[in-house]
C-alpha cells in the first residue's frame, strides 16, 4: 500500500471511524487541511473494506481499527480492496508494540492509539503527505554522490567529537551538504550536546529494534541541529550495556545514505573495532592524534588496522590540541617519522575557542577570533572532500585538486603551514 503510484482521481483523504468523537476529531483536522468533512465517514475497517472494493482508493486513507476483532486478518482484507499508493493510517485500542510492528510489516503507515489528539493525527498527517510527496528532497543526486566520513581518536579526548561536529557542521554550512552526524558513543555522546539539543530516544530505540529503521524512523528520530545538519546520538542508560551485534548501526548507515549527502560517523576507537564492518562504506576516515607518546603507539596500531580492514577508505591523520613544541611530549617530526607518515592538518590548541564553543553550544568550526583553529577545520573540510573528486582511491598527504564550491574557502587560508 505504500508504493507512490499516479494519483489520477484520487480524493485527497479519507477516513472510517468507529465512534463519534473521534469522527468529530478527524473532521476538523481534515478541514484544517481543505478537505471535505464528508469524507469522514463513520463504520471503521469494515465499512473501509466495502466501500474500497467499490470505488477508487484516496491518496491518504485514515482506518479505525478499535471494532476489528483481528486487525491484523482485517487489514489483509484492506489491502486487497485497497490500490497502490495510497497511504494508510490506522487507529486503535489495543496498545501492543508486536500489533504494531505486524501492521507496519503488512503495510501501514503509522498506527495511533485512540484516544489521539488533533496534533498526534496531524503529525501522522504530515508524514503521510511526505511520503506522498515522492522522493525526499535530500535525496542524493548522481552529482552530488552520498560521503562516509568516519572520525576516529586513537585516544581518547583528542577531540575526535569535536572535530566531527565541526566537519560535518562545515559539510552543511560551507557546502550546503545534507549531513548526518551518527554519534556512535551510546553512553557518553556528545554529538548532540556540543549543538545543544537533546539527544532524544531515537538512537537507542534503534539498537533495541533495528527492525524499525527505515527511512521514516530516520525522519522521526534524528534531532535537526539546522536545515542542512541533523544528529542523531544517545545517553543511553549507564546500568546498560549496549547489546547490539551491530546490525542496528549498519542499517541505519544504509538509511542516511539514502536522505543525506554526506554522513559523518563519530567512531570511538572501541566501537570500530567491535564492530569492524561500520567502516567498510567510509570514504574517508579522519583519525585524529595528538602529539604523545601514548598516541603515537596508538595511531601506529590504528593506521595499520585501517590498512588491513577499511582499505578504501582515505585516511587523513589530523593533530589536535597542538601546544607550542616546548609544550609537546614528542615533536611532530618525530611523530611523523614513527607513524611512517605525513600529518595532513595541525589543529592548535585553543582552550578559550573551546570552552566559549562548549558554553555557547556551537561547532568550534563556528568560534570567533580563533583564526587558526577554523582555518584548519576549513583545511580538514577541503581535505575530506577532494576525495569526492578523485573517487576515494587516492593517498593522501597533500590536498588535490578540489570541488568548485571550496576555492573560495581556500582562497581564504593563509599560508600558515598545515
Ligand atoms: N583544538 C582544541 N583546543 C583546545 N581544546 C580542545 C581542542 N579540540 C578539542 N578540545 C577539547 O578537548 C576535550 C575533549 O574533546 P572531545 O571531542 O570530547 O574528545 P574525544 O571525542 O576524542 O574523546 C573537550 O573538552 C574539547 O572542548
Ligand atoms: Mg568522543
Amino acid at each position: 500500500m505504500n508504493a507512490p503510484f499516479s494519483r489520477g482521481l484520487r480524493d485527497p483523504f479519507t477516513a472510517f471511524v468507529g465512534d463519534e468523537a473521534t469522527a468529530e476529531l478527524v473532521r476538523s483536522v481534515a478541514v484544517e487541511h481543505g478537505w471535505q468533512p464528508e469524507k469522514v465517514n463513520r463504520g471503521g475497517l469494515r465499512n473501509a473494506v466495502q466501500s474500497l472494493s467499490v470505488s477508487a482508493s484516496p491518496s491518504i486513507l485514515f482506518v479505525d481499527l478499535s471494532e476489528s476483532a483481528d486487525p491484523l486478518n482485517d487489514i489483509n482484507a484492506l489491502a486487497e480492496v485497497c490500490e497502490p499508493g495510497t497511504v494508510v493510517i490506522a487507529a486503535g485500542q489495543i496498545n501492543d508494540v508486536r500489533l504494531y510492528r505486524d501492521l507496519v510489516a503488512s503495510g501501514i503507515q503509522d498506527y495511533l492509539l485512540t484516544p489521539f489528539t488533533a496534533d498526534q493525527l496531524r503529525d501522522a498527517l504530515a508524514h503521510a503527505q511526505l511520503t506522498l510527496a515522492g522522493p525526499r528532497v535530500n535525496e542524493t543526486t548522481a552529482e552530488r554522490p552520498h560521503v562516509v566520513v568516519a572520525v576516529t581518536g586513537v585516544r581518547g579526548g583528542v577531540g575526535a567529537s569535536t572535530l566531527a561536529t565541526s566537519l560535518a557542521w562545515l559539510m552543511g554550512d560551507s557546502l550546503g551538504r545534507s549531513t548526518a552526524l551518527l554519534d556512535l558513543d551510546i553512553h557518553f555522546g556528545t554529538g548532540a550536546l556540543a549543538l545543544d539539543l537533546e539527544p532524544g530516544r531515537g538512537l537507542t530505540d534503534a539498537i533495541e529494534n533495528p527492525s524499525r529503521i527505515d527511512g521514516l524512523f530516520i525522519e522521526r528520530a534524528m534531532v535537526r541541529a539546522n536545515e542542512r545538519l541533523a544528529v542523531l546520538s544517545a545517553e543511553a542508560p549507564i546500568n546498560q550495556p549496549v547489546l547490539t551485534d551491530g546490525s542496528a548501526f549498519f542499517q541505519l548507515q544504509e538509511e542516511m545514505k539514502n536522505a543525506f549527502e554526506t554522513t559523518v560517523l563519530d567512531l570511538p576507537r572501541a566501537m570500530m573495532i567491535q564492530h569492524p564492518h561500520l567502516m567498510n562504506d567510509a570514504h574517508v576516515a579522519v583519525v585524529v592524534v595528538e602529539l604523545t607518546l601514548a598516541a603515537t603507539r596508538d595511531a601506529i596500531r590504528i593506521l595499520s588496522w585501517l590498512k588491513a580492514n577499511a582499505p578504501q577508505a582515505r585516511v587523513i591523520v589530523v593533530a589536535n590540541r597542538v601546544a607550542a613544541p616546548a609544550m609537546q611530549e614528542i615533536s611532530r617530526k618525530d611523530f611523523e617519522q614513527s607513524i611512517e607518515r605525513k600529518i595532513d592538518i595541525l589543529v592548535p590548541l585553543d582552550a578559550k575557542a573551546a570552552s566559549n564553543s562548549a558554553k555557547l553550544g556551537q561547532p568550534l568550526a563556528q568560534a570567533k577570533g580563533a583564526a587558526k583553529v577554523t582555518q584548519a577545520l576549513s583545511r580538514l573540510l577541503a581535505l575530506t572532500v577532494s576525495t569526492m573528486d578523485d573517487g576515494g582511491e587516492a593517498e593522501s598527504t597533500t590536498s588535490k585538486s578540489l570541488i568548485g564550491n571550496l576555492k573560495g574557502l581556500m582562497a581564504k587560508k593563509t599560508k600558515q603551514a598545515a
